[in-house]
């Protein structure tokens, strides 16, 4: 998109989507994990619960961003090939990160949790930043 220039809408539709799943899907793992403390004192079910609520939330992300991501790759134009390297990565990252996040909500140990949680939000931060630079200037 030219610097200065309003998006046409259909693009402000499909960018606005895959942003407003990216808040949901990797915002709401960071606010979570800054929740958990407090969630932990509410009761020994609480964190359980609070997860299993944020599931219904993040899951329809997930998939609102692969969706979304998909209109992306089929709206952009020619690319170099770093572009399409970047793009290749993120898609690896992206299913890391569902990979993760699903094993994570299987795991029952602490250290399985501790483990798969920290994977998806780190890869799920990875794909954030690989979004940004295909967005580009
Ligand atoms: C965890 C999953 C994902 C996250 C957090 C994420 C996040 C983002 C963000 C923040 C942007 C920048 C939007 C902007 O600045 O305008 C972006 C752009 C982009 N994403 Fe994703 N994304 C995800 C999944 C995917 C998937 C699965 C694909 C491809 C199949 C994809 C393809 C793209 C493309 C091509 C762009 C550039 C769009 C453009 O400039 O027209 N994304 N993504």
């Amino acid at each position: 998109m030219a610097g200065g220039d309003l998006a046409p809408a259909l693009t402000a539709v499909r960018l606005g989507l895959h942003v407003l799943g990216a808040t949901v899907w990797v915002g709401g793992q960071v606010v979570l994990a800054g929740l958990l403390p407090s969630v932990r004192r509410l009761g020994p079910g609480a964190p359980q619960a609070v997860a299993r609520a944020f599931g219904r939330l993040s899951w329809p992300a997930f998939v609102l961003l692969v969706g979304t991501g998909a209109w992306n790759v089929a709206a952009s134009g020619s690319h170099s090939p770093a572009w399409w390297a970047v793009l290749w990565a993120k898609v690896g990252v992206v299913v890391l990160a569902g990979a993760a996040a699903f094993l994570h909500s299987r795991a029952r140990s602490p250290h399985a949790l501790a483990v798969w949680g920290a994977l998806a939000g780190v890869a799920s931060l990875a794909a954030l930043f690989m979004g940004v630079v295909l967005a580009g200037p």
